[in-house]
Parts: C-alpha cells; sequence; structure tokens
C-alpha cells in the first residue's frame, strides 16, 4: 500500500505509528510508488550511513530539490565525487570561522533588539531569521538584496507541501539562484571582490574532481546551501523560546553557564521536531536485522522517531538539558543532523556551527526580559517543517531591552 499520503497528512509521526503498527525497528512501506523501509536506532544509523550500501543519487523528490536543496547539489552525489564537493563545505566552515559567523550573529541579534519597543510584539522566529540573514550574508561575502530573509525561510518552509507554501519556496528559489549565479560570474571576471576564507569566494573558486569551475547555476545552489540552512536555525532560536517560556526555571543556570547553553542546544534539537527523516537507496541487496532489502529500495532513517526513542533517551518528552551535560551526542545517537561522519558521509557540515549559534541565542534569550501573549504556542507535528503556530510571539519589557546581551564569551557557548 501506498503511503505518500500518510506521510504527508502524519508529517512526524508517521514513519514511528508505522512502526507502532508494525511492532518492528524496521518497517516496509512505498511512497511515490516506490518500495521503501524506514529504520531508526543508532545501529540502523551506522548502517544508513555506510555508503557502499545506502547511496544518494536520484532519491531526494524534484520537488524538494526545486525547493530546499536545489538540483545537482551536494545531497545528491556519491562517492569520490560526494567527498571532494563535500571538501568545499567542510573548507569553509572551521572552527575560526565558526567563531566569525557565531558573533555576526550575535551582533546583528542585538541591533534587532536595541530597535525593539515595548508597544509592540515581535516574533522569535522572523527576528532570529533576519539577523542570521544579515549575519551570514555578511559573513558569506554576499549582498542582503531585499527579498534575501523572506526567500531563504521561504525555501525552507515550503518544501514539504503542495499548496502555496510550495510555490512561494519555488519562486524564491528561482529568484536567489539567479541572483547568486550573477554573483559569481562577477567574481569569477574580477567584477565583485570577494575576500578570502568566504564561501562566496571559496564557491566561486571551487574546481570539480576534472578541473572545471562548478557552472554558475550550481555554484549559486551550493552557496544557498550555505546560506539557507544557516537561516533555519531562526526555527531552533524559535523552540529554544518555546523551551524557556515552558520551563523558565533553565533560565538562570542557561545565562550563567556556557557549558549548559550547549547541552540546552542539543535537547533542542533533539526535543523538537525538524528534519523528519533522511533518505538513501538500497545500492545492491541488503540485509538488516534478518530482513531483506531489494536493490534500489528507498531507506529512510527516521529522525524524530529516533530522537524520541525511549530506549536511547529515557522519558524521550520530557525536556532535559541534563542528558547532554556530562558528555556530548555521539555519533549515531542524536541524529538531528545526520549520522557518522561529515567528511566521508552526508552528515550536516553545519552541525558545529547550529550548535554554537543556538547556545548563543539561547543565553540572550535567557537574559531577555519579555512577556509572551501566547497567541497561539501550539506546535503540530503534521505540519513539516513545524514551527510553533504564532512563530513564538513575545513583547518586550522596556527596561531589559536596552540591557539586551550577554556579558562574558559567547566563544565557549
Ligand atoms: C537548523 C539547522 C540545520 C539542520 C536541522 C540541518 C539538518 C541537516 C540534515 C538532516 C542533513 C542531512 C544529513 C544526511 O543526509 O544524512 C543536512 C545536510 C546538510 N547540511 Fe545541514 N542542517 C542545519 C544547518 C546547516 C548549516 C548551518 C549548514 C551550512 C552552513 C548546513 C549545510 C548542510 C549541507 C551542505 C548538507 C548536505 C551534506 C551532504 O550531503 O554531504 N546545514 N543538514
Amino acid at each position: 500500500m501506498d503511503h505518500t499520503l500518510d506521510a504527508l497528512v502524519d508529517g512526524y509521526a508517521w514513519l514511528p505509528a508505522l512502526r507502532r503498527r508494525q511492532g518492528s525497528d524496521i518497517v516496509e512501506t512505498r511512497v511515490l510508488g516506490r518500495r521503501a523501509v524506514a529504520l531508526s536506532g543508532p545501529g540502523a544509523a551506522e548502517f544508513f550511513v555506510d555508503d557502499r550500501d545506502i547511496v544518494r543519487e536520484g532519491v531526494v523528490p524534484a520537488p524538494v530539490r526545486a525547493t530546499l536543496f536545489g538540483f545537482d547539489s551536494v545531497h545528491g552525489l556519491d562517492g569520490p565525487a560526494h567527498r571532494h564537493r563535500k571538501r568545499l563545505f567542510l573548507a569553509v566552515l572551521p572552527p575560526e570561522r565558526v567563531d566569525a559567523l557565531v558573533a555576526a550573529a550575535g551582533t546583528a541579534w542585538d541591533r534587532r533588539v536595541a530597535a525593539w519597543t515595548a508597544d509592540r510584539t515581535v516574533s522569535l522566529h522572523e527576528e532570529a531569521a533576519a539577523a542570521l540573514t544579515d549575519a551570514v550574508c555578511d559573513w558569506a561575502g554576499v549582498p542582503v538584496g531585499d527579498h534575501t530573509a523572506d526567500d531563504l525561510v521561504a525555501m525552507i518552509d515550503g518544501f514539504a507541501t503542495l499548496g502555496p507554501r510550495h510555490w512561494r519556496a519555488r519562486r524564491a528559489r528561482r529568484r536567489q539562484e539567479a541572483r547568486l549565479a550573477g554573483l559569481v560570474a562577477e567574481v569569477r571576471v574580477g567584477v565583485h571582490q570577494a575576500a578570502a576564507g568566504t564561501a562566496l569566494a571559496a564557491v566561486a573558486h571551487h574546481r570539480e574532481p576534472d578541473g572545471s569551475l562548478l557552472d554558475q547555476h550550481t555554484a549559486a545552489v551550493e552557496l544557498l546551501n550555505v546560506l539557507r540552512p544557516t537561516v533555519a536555525t531562526a526555527w531552533l532560536v524559535m523552540f529554544a523560546g518555546h523551551a524557556l517560556h515552558r520551563w523558565p526555571r533553565l533560565r538562570d543556570r542557561l545565562a550563567e553557564d556556557p557549558g549548559y547553553a550547549t547541552a540546552f542546544a542539543h535537547e533542542v534539537r533533539r526535543f523538537y521536531p525538524f528534519a523528519p527523516y533522511v533518505g538513501g537507496r538500497a545500492a545492491r541487496e541488503l540485509h538488516w536485522h534478518g530482513q531483506r532489502i531489494r536493490p534500489g529500495t528507498l531507506v529512510l532513517l527516521d529522525i524524530f522517531g529516533q530522537n524520541h526513542d525511549p530506549v536511547l533517551w529515557p522519558a524521550p518528552y520530557e525536556f532535559r538539558p541534563e542528558r547532554f551535560a556530562a558528555r556530548g551526542p555521539g555519533d549515531f545517537d542524536l541524529v538531528a543532523q545526520g549520522a557518522g561522519d561529515p567528511e566521508t558521509g552526508h552528515r550536516c557540515p553545519g552541525e558545529p556551527a547550529v550548535v554554537r549559534l543556538l547556545a548563543m541565542f539561547a543565553r540572550r534569550l535567557a537574559t531577555l526580559e519579555y512577556a509572551v501573549p501566547g497567541n497561539d504556542l501550539d506546535i503540530s507535528l503534521r505540519r513539516i517543517p513545524a514551527r510553533v503556530a504564532d512563530g513564538m510571539t513575545i513583547r518586550p519589557v522596556p527596561a531589559r531591552v536596552a540591557a539586551a546581551g550577554v556579558t562574558g564569551s559567547d566563544a565557549t557557548a
């Protein structure tokens, strides 16, 4: 039976529900007319990331490529071509450049907070997206255009729906790809200067294994694969605001203890729904826990399910940053941004940046005083990507707005 409709309607609950019904850690299904299996658990994650067994070419459906990832991106490459392209991303995100990105985001956020007034509510989602857009564009060497922030948000918001959000996402991607392809062309002929070490310079000058430059379209796609997911961190900032509203006792410790802010960031990534699953294709006949997986079968790793597995995470629906206080996540347990080694597999190259950004934002939120009108704080698991219904709307409190920002170093947060 084809479960495409269930996937669209049930959202994050689709695979966990299927697993419960079939009473197994590996479940069989069909999506988009293709035979599929869904797996969950650290062993499954390790199995999933072995690129001799599971490949990515042709896996991501065209509507997702037309919105979220772009065509011909790193996500759909395999083997040596993948590793070569992946080095481009890892090269633009060394620790010192992550420091610079976090600092830029903190400055952009403080600037926005300073402009807040007590007579107007603000959405943490929108404010964080605007600050992150300014920061990542500046950091990447890309000028911010009129539509940049809205377009980057739209591409994320519209990838998993067939309605108007989807068409907005397609338009946003077309507009930004055209703009960035033009920018890359200008860098290559020397009309626009891109500072060394920026993502713009790296993408414009990146060479394929055969020595050729990336074509302009692919260069724009990969530049967007740095900008867009950085802005996706705004979803996690919104969820951090939600967590601080529900569990206000966490505020003091967060403000005081940078190590705790890192644990808090991991727990936000585990607890709240964002990326639902990742997919690959069986390169040959495979066997998992005694079950045969035929060549060509779509293999899904259930991210949301694994991040709420009670065996891995006792009381998974309780928000407990303490889980990560003594030790950070391992390579295969917290799979919010994929699993395994980012250099050899498809694990997200932006994960260290996201953890640092989120810890920095969480500490700033913890020291900011605001009221939460609570217009609608529902988070529906049927909507992908999930969001707090009102965007986590807050009303600033005047005396504390001026004092925004955290003293001390964010470098360890
Ligand atoms: C909210 C923040 C983010 C989330 C939830 C997220 C999540 C993910 C997930 C689930 C994957 C797929 C892993 C797989 O296929 O096995 C991924 C891949 C990727 N992410 Fe992120 N990510 C985020 C932020 C970032 C940032 C900040 C960057 C870059 C600056 C980035 C760049 C990428 C790229 C280029 C890939 C493709 C890697 C590959 O195919 O080898 N992401 N991300």
